[in-house]
């Protein structure tokens, strides 16, 4: 049985079929309205018809009095069109207006007219309207075409419907009762529909918006342009960088020896004193160093070969020398014995890792807002890291670790191989690879930027929100470069507002012009934080 992921994709791929020609969608005005995205939502696109989009039955919240359409005839000539409209309750919602009349020609310039849905107030209720719209593209052949959309309309009691403009100033944040943003958790599967189907992408960077502050960006000129490759020179960051970084490669054996006789620490004065986790060769350790300093400590066990022991040091100290309080770097090294070398880090509050630490029973209580925070502390640990000019490029919730305060710290991926094998594949070649938290360039060209990171940043927020579930779990490793090429994507977990899923939906764009920055996402993610705990 395949899942769900792949049989709404399969309605997307299979369902367009061509008829008539002729546009018909919401304009981005809409459906940022509806759904609280930046984009257009095509039922009808040049004459080929998204008929999963139609079955969706899209909720009209109650402050939302009237929707719109765009359409536009491409037939060369004006196209006969009926409307009719039928609502479930006309006591509740009387037969709604339209703006046009109800037998027409739709015309060959771009029109956009309008249903009004004014609830009579008499009581509260949900009321399904059903819109059909029928198109004559041949009279003589009599070819018609007939698309039915459902909009489910939240009626109030004494809706006090003339107090309201449907106009985006009304919806300020001030204004918002607490329970808007529950509201906004609409239709996730639309979210993802209208994510998947098209979207010229200008989230984060348009320019500030009156209805979702929370998207735009502080810095207006930075938009998605960003560079390409990694630059050396140290930019201007609005990121905390209160420490430095190498910035040299690690991977020269010169600068890996020189980092490790800087930190090298006595083999004596570490102690273990529990086992956390075991991989083939690979094992991790709780324990002392100077008997009071509490560590994890990495190591390799004497089955352990050389290119494991040196990739064991070489991944370990990828991070070395990054001071933020989002990141967990390696703080001692042991190397005297050389099959079997240790890793120190700093373990404050019983840290443990965190996709471990998702898969127990206890993180099913985590709360929206604590993700949202975690993701947030990650986003300031990474665009710390790309403000020195560092990639992680393994960014996944094995990689990260928490403590009992839920503050999370990114870490390096020594081991993970070994600890998480069921997260990497070889897909042909010897490289073990994390393939379903790679970027579509980082997967098949192997090109890494800040943009490969910020889609597997994406992924872990995916794995936050899902408690460590694996990504794409029934498709094949070697299948994943088709199917992301296909345009699927991960689907927005259960209970995952809209707001991080677009987020996360936008980290997943295959430009990567189009990606978010660290530091946009931090942002986002940040102001997303504040309207959540605005009224707790
Ligand atoms: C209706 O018109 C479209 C486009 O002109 C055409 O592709 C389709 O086959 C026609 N259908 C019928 C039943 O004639
Ligand atoms: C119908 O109303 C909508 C929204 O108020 C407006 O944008 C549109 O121009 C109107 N269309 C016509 C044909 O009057």
């Amino acid at each position: 049985m395949r899942n769900l992921t792949q049989i709404f994709g399969l309605f997307l791929l299979l369902s367009t079929t061509a008829y008539g020609s002729f546009n018909l969608y919401l304009n981005e005005h809409e459906t940022m309205r509806l759904l609280g995205l930046s984009a257009e939502l095509y039922y009808v696109r040049e004459g080929l018809i998204n008929k999963y989009a139609l079955t969706f039955t899209v909720p009209v919240g109650e402050n939302i009095r009237d929707i719109a359409f765009t359409w536009q005839s491409l037939a060369g000539r004006p196209l006969p069109y009926k409307i009719n409209i039928a609502t479930t309750d006309p006591v509740v919602l009387p037969r709604p207006q339209l703006n046009i009349s109800r037998i027409g020609e739709m015309p060959q310039d771009i029109q956009t007219f309008a249903i009004e849905m004014r609830c009579s107030g008499v009581r509260a209720a949900e009321v399904d309207v059903t819109i059909s719209i029928e198109v004559t593209l041949n009279r003589a052949t009599n070819n018609v075409t007939e698309l039915v959309f459902t909009r489910r309309k939240v009626c109030l009691q004494s809706d006090v419907v003339e107090d309201h403009t449907d106009d985006t100033t009304s919806h300020t944040n001030i204004a918002k009762p607490p329970n808007a943003i529950i509201t906004l958790i609409v239709g996730g599967i639309l979210a993802m529909i209208v994510v998947a189907i098209l979207i010229s992408v200008a989230y984060c960077a348009r320019g500030p918006s009156k209805r979702k502050p929370h998207l735009s960006q502080p810095v207006r000129t930075s938009s998605f342009q960003r560079l390409q490759t990694h630059s050396s020179s140290l930019a201007p960051s609005i990121c905390p960088t209160n420490a430095t970084l190498p910035r040299s490669k690690c991977s020269e054996p010169e600068e890996l020896h020189r980092r490790i006789s800087e930190i090298t620490v006595q083999r004596c004065r570490v102690r273990l004193s529990s086992l956390l986790q075991e991989g083939t060769f690979g094992r991790v350790y709780r324990g002392t160093y100077n008997d009071t300093q509490e560590v994890l400590v990495k190591t390799v066990g004497q089955q352990a070969n050389q290119t494991q022991v040196s990739l064991l040091l070489q991944e370990g100290m990828n991070l070395y020398g990054a001071c933020h309080v989002g990141i967990l770097s390696v703080f001692g090294v042991s190397i005297e014995d050389h099959t079997a070398p240790f890793l120190l880090y700093a373990s404050d509050n019983n840290t443990k890792n965190l996709k471990l630490f998702l898969q127990e029973p206890i993180a099913r209580t985590l709360t929206t807002i604590q993700i949202v925070k975690m993701s947030s502390q990650l986003a300031a640990a990474i665009c710390h890291l790309h403000a020195h000019g560092v990639l992680h490029k393994d960014i996944a919730a094995r990689n990260c670790v928490i403590d009992d305060d839920l503050t999370v710290k990114l870490t390096d991926n020594s081991l993970s191989r070994d600890l998480f094998p069921q997260d990497y594949h070889c897909l042909g070649d010897r490289e073990n690879r994390p393939v379903k938290w790679l970027s579509l360039e980082a997967l098949t060209k192997k090109q890494f930027s800040e943009a490969s990171d910020a889609w597997a940043f994406g992924v872990l927020i995916w794995e936050l929100c899902t408690l460590a579930k694996s990504p794409y779990n029934d498709i094949d490793a070697f299948e994943i470069e088709n199917y992301l090429r296909d345009g699927y994507r991960l689907v927005q977990p259960l209970n995952c507002p809209d707001e991080l899923f677009t987020i996360m939906a936008y980290c997943w764009a295959v430009s990567i012009l189009e990606r978010p920055t660290f530091q946009q996402l931090q942002f986002c993610l940040q102001d997303f934080y504040n309207q959540l705990t605005r009224y707790v």
